[in-house]
C-alpha cells in the first residue's frame, strides 16, 4: 500500500492535455487543506489561480508557492458568508486574469456535537458558510461562467451530508443542503454551458480533520475504511480537478465521494479483523 509520502508527491501534471491551460480557476478555502492541493494541482496544469480563503495570510503563503513553482496566481480575502468580499474577490479576479472560468468552493466550517447541544449561533453559522456561502458566491461569478466555454463549479460537501455522521450535529444537514444546491444549479445553469458538481469527501487528512478528531478516533476510522487508510488532500485535488476540467465536458449534476469506500461499507472492520 502507498504511503502517505508517497501519495502527496504523485506527479501532479496528469490534466496537461486536458485544456485548463490558460482557464482561470477561483479556489475558495484555497488557503489549507483540500482547497490548497487543489490550487495547486490546477496551477501546475496550467490554469491561473485566484486563492480566495478567510484568512489572507495562508492564502497568499499558497499563491505564493504556486507563483515559485512557476505558475500564476494571485491571493484575496474572502469570507463566503460576506456579500462584499464575494463581490470584491470577482472583481480582482476579473482586474487580474479578466475571465473567470472555474469555480472551486471549499470553505466550510464544522461544530462537532450532537444536534441538542448545538446553539443556534453554531447551526446559524454552519448554514451562513457551508450553504449560504455556496450560493452567494455561485451567484457573483454566473455573469463571468456564462461567458465561459469551459465553465464549471465544484463545491466540496462531505459524506455527512447524506447520512447520519456521529457529532454530525448541523453540519450534516447544511452539507446535505449543499448537495442539494449543487443539483439545483446545475440542472438552472445547464442551459448555460455551466457544470455543477459536488464532491464528497470521506475522512481527509487535512488540518480540519486532525482539528477535531483525536488520534485514536482517526485509527477507528481508518480501520473502518475499506482502503485501511484516511485520504489525502492530494487525492481530493484530483478528484475536483477531474471534474473541474473540459475531461469531464458530459458529467453535471453528479455527488462524487472520494472516501476509499467508507460509504458503501459497514463491515470493513470485520475484514481487515480476519486477515
Ligand atoms: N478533511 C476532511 O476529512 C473533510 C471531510 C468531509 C468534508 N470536508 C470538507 O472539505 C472542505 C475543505 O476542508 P479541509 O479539510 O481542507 O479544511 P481546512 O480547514 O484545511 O481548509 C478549509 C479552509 O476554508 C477556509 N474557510 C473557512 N470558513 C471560511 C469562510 N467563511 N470563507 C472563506 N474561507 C473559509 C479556512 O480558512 C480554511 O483555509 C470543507 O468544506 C470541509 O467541510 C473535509
Amino acid at each position: 500500500m502507498a504511503s502517505k509520502d508517497e501519495l502527496n508527491s504523485r506527479p501532479r501534471d496528469w490534466l496537461s492535455n486536458s485544456q485548463v491551460k490558460g482557464l482561470v480557476a477561483m479556489v475558495v478555502g484555497g488557503g489549507s487543506g483540500i482547497g490548497a492541493a487543489t490550487a495547486e494541482t490546477l496551477a501546475v496544469n496550467g490554469a491561473r489561480i485566484v486563492v480566495a480563503d478567510r484568512r489572507k495570510e495562508p492564502a497568499e503563503t499558497v499563491a505564493e508557492a504556486i507563483r515559485k513553482a512557476g505558475g500564476e496566481a494571485v491571493a484575496v480575502a474572502m469570507d463566503v458568508s460576506a456579500q462584499a468580499d464575494i463581490d470584491a474577490g470577482v472583481k480582482a479576479t476579473i482586474d487580474a486574469y479578466g475571465q473567470l472560468d472555474i469555480l472551486v468552493n471549499s470553505a466550510g466550517v464544522i461544530f462537532p456535537g450532537s444536534l441538542e447541544d448545538c446553539s443556534l449561533d453554531e447551526w446559524r453559522t454552519s448554514f451562513l458558510v457551508n450553504v449560504d456561502g455556496a450560493l452567494l458566491l455561485a451567484r457573483a461569478c454566473l455573469p463571468h461562467l456564462r461567458k465561459s466555454k469551459a465553465a464549471s463549479v465544484v463545491n466540496i460537501s462531505s459524506l455527512a451530508g447524506g447520512r447520519g455522521y456521529p457529532n454530525g450535529g448541523a453540519y450534516g444537514p447544511s452539507k446535505a443542503a449543499l448537495i442539494s444546491l449543487t443539483r439545483q444549479m446545475a440542472l438552472e445553469w445547464a442551459q448555460d454551458g455551466i457544470r455543477v458538481n459536488v464532491v464528497s469527501p470521506g475522512t481527509i487528512d487535512t488540518p480540519l480533520t486532525r482539528a477535531n478528531m483525536r488520534p485514536e478516533i482517526i485509527a477507528d476510522r481508518e480501520a473502518k475504511i475499506p482502503l485501511g487508510r484516511l485520504g489525502v488532500a492530494t487525492e481530493l485535488a484530483d478528484t475536483v480537478c477531474f471534474l473541474a476540467s473540459p475531461a469531464a465536458s458530459f458529467v453535471t449534476a453528479q455527488e462524487v465521494c472520494c472516501d476509499g469506500g467508507l460509504s458503501q461499507s459497514l463491515m470493513a472492520q470485520k475484514f481487515y479483523a480476519n486477515k
